[in-house]
């Protein structure tokens, strides 16, 4: 794998103190709705997540009205023969439908958008993992081919993309050593977004960037639903510390006092 292109993106969630924005996440489930979903699915992401605290919250009414819009297959219907029925809150997302696209659930944690410098892991401890920095790169490194690539006697598989690095590369593109000339490589997804895909009713931004940190969000959330409740945690630990240090402190001067 060669390079790979990944934008510090700004998102809400950073940081000891960042939180989800509630907004951003129903925009992206909106957008993974109306797109990723004709090939993604999420497989590990109950319907009734989507009203849990720190998530979309979806009111109750609205979470149920998403749900029954999918169909499920129940193996206990017609007496253990198994038919469809419309999903349930328990039920969870369909699977992917396409053979090769992968599950999206974890994917925001399974992607590194940040290494290195020479896998210190300094990078990462400073911009954090980079899982929705690398989404939001991924869906807009859309470029076209390096000329080195455009007149090959067979061309490349797939499409040109800045942020993936697994993908298949063109010999005539690396140097003598076998590095890269450019970041990247071909992948067999298509742009699946362009900008103005989708229409949303709060009225934020639908340029191609903003769609994409607003699924990147979404997809945050799907792989680590529990962050807000995580940080929140982690806070009260390191009050909890300071304050005992601090009483642990001054009760060693007391203990120590009548003999110095
Ligand atoms: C791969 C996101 C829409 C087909 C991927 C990957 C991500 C992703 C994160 C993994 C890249 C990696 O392995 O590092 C999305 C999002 C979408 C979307 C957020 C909606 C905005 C679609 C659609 C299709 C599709 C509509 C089908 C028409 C694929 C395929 C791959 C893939 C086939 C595997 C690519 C490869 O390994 O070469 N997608 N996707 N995706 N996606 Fe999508």
């Amino acid at each position: 794998a060669g390079d790979s292109e990944v934008i510090n993106y700004d998102f809400s969630f950073e940081g000891p103190f960042g939180s989800y924005d509630t907004n951003q996440l129903q925009r992206g489930l909106q957008v993974y709705t109306e797109i990723c979903s004709a090939c993604h699915g999420l497989k590990f992401v109950a319907f009734r997540n989507l009203s849990d605290e720190g998530g979309p919250m979806l009111p109750e009414d609205q979470m149920r009205a998403y749900a029954e819009f999918y169909e499920v297959f129940d193996p206990l219907l017609f007496d253990g023969e198994g038919d469809f029925r419309p999903a349930t809150p328990a039920d969870k997302f369909p699977e992917s439908s396409l053979s090769n696209a992968p599950d999206l659930s974890l994917m925001a944690k399974a992607r590194a958008g940040f290494h290195g410098p020479y896998g210190t892991g300094i990078s990462q401890f400073v911009n954090g993992m980079g899982g929705p920095e690398y989404i939001t790169s991924l869906l807009t490194g859309y470029a076209d081919e390096p000329e080195c690539a455009a007149n090959m006697e067979i061309p490349m598989d797939g499409y040109y993309n800045t942020a993936f690095a697994a993908g298949g590369y063109p010999e005539e593109c690396t140097y003598e050593d076998g590095s890269h000339k450019y970041p990247g490589s071909w992948i067999s997804m298509a742009p699946p977004l362009y900008g103005d895909d989708v229409f949303y009713e709060d009225g934020a931004a639908t340029d191609l960037e903003s769609v994409s940190m607003d699924v990147a969000a979404f997809l945050m959330w799907t792989a680590e639903p529990k962050m807000m409740a995580r940080k929140q945690a982690g806070l009260t630990g390191v009050i909890f510390l300071t304050v005992l240090s601090v009483l642990l402190y001054l009760t060693n001067k007391r203990i120590w006092a009548p003999h110095k």
